[in-house]
């Protein structure tokens, strides 16, 4: 809860300051059957041009905590009831809902799976765009329709000049991502947040998605927070990696740290359930049972009743994990991470893949 202590990453790893900090928050709803605890004091830092992805099963809190970043929860029945969320020096948790606006769009801009739910459908996307652009700058609607036009070319909408009249429903599936990339991008957002962008798309759509967003975030140097279950896409993508499990970040490291050390039996899960081209799909290994409750989370670790590395230790079932502190920016919320070692090379040997997710 509130109370607990939170892994904090050493000062001297890194000399910039972060640009987003989220510490400690705590959102949850109230619905009939009970107070859903969905993020239960979740941390994490976004630092200028990096990806951070926040990987986890669904249910996990991930869409919640970006939620509660844009002052998007719906209070009631939602509530944050702690937790600070520092932008650029600024906690948004203390902002008014005008001047949270002024952020959304501005500093901080998002794009969701499904671009229908962000485009007007009785708008041409280019007179979206320009809107996004006259609403934070005072620049004339020639100018902001050369900077769309400009905008959609970076993203790759072939003919932009002809597709700027063009309405929502006249551009395909991927291309409304790229315009929706477009409109996150027209203000230089500082922090982009992408929640499960391309999970709509064909795969050939999202590998070009993914281009386009890597190129955005390149040419504006946006953090990026990227929410994914697609650890393919998290080992493309990112920098350094979150992974939540019942509304809780239970690791934290870089790709390669995730990927080649995992220090958690649940990202271990997650990694050998990944399906590769090179292995057969029977080898996978699903973790097993179901995501937890949210309204009543299991005693001690909430992953102990799916967990192999515990087989059944008292201390999981009794005593809650902190998010142990192994080194700049990298937390285990296991009492047995120094077991993850042992776990991984077991893994490996049942089921003759090697845990990686990405050669680079
Ligand atoms: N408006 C709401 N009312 C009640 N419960 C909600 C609401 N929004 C989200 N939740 C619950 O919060 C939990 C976390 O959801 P979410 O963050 O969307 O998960 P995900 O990791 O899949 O993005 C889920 O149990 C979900 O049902
Ligand atoms: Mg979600």
């Amino acid at each position: 809860m509130g109370s607990e202590p939170q892994f904090v990453d050493a000062p001297s790893a890194r000399d910039v300051q972060p640009l987003l900090s989220v510490r400690d928050l705590v959102t949850e709803f109230k619905t009939g059957d009970g107070v859903v605890h969905a993020v239960d004091g979740v941390s994490y830092e976004v630092y200028p041009g990096e990806t951070l992805g926040v990987v986890g099963e669904s249910g996990s809190g991930k869409s919640v905590t970006v939620m509660s970043i844009l002052g998007l929860i719906p209070q009631p029945p939602g509530r944050i009831a702690n937790g600070e969320i520092i932008l650029d020096g600024q906690d948004l948790l203390q902002l008014s809902s005008r001047e949270l606006r002024q952020v959304r769009g501005k500093d901080v801009a998002m794009i969701f799976q499904d671009p229908m739910t962000s485009l007007n459908p009785v708008l041409s996307v280019g007179d979206q765009l320009a809107e996004a652009i006259l609403v934070h700058e005072d620049v004339s609607e020639d100018v902001a329709r050369k900077r769309v036009v400009e905008l959609l070319e970076l993203v790759g909408v072939p003919n932009a000049d002809q597709r700027f009249d063009q309405y929502p429903h006249e551009y395909s599936g991927g291309m409304r991502q790229r315009a929706m990339i477009a409109m996150a991008m027209a203000n230089r957002p500082k922090l982009l947040i992408a929640d499960e962008p391309t999970t709509a798309l064909d795969v050939t759509i999202q590998a070009q998605v993914l281009e386009v967003l890597q190129a955005a975030k390149e040419e504006t140097n946006a953090g990026v927070i990227l929410i994914t279950h697609d650890l393919g896409v998290v080992a493309e993508m990112a920098d350094r990696v979150v992974v939540m499990y019942g509304g809780r970040v239970v690791e934290t490291g870089t790709v390669d740290e995730i990927f080649h050390s995992p220090k958690h039996p649940y990202t271990l899960g997650l990694l050998s359930s990944l399906p590769r081209p090179d292995q057969d799909l029977e080898r996978l290994v699903p973790i097993p049972g179901q995501p937890p409750s949210l309204i009543n989370l299991p005693s001690g670790c909430a992953f102990h009743p799916r967990c192999h590395l515990g087989r059944g230790r008292s201390r999981c079932r009794t005593e809650e994990p902190a998010l142990y502190d192994l080194g700049p920016m990298r937390g285990s919320r296991c009492h047995f991470h120094e077991e993850m070692a042992r776990e991984v090379a077991e893994v490996e040997k049942a089921t003759g893949a090697r845990i990686e997710g990405s050669e680079a």
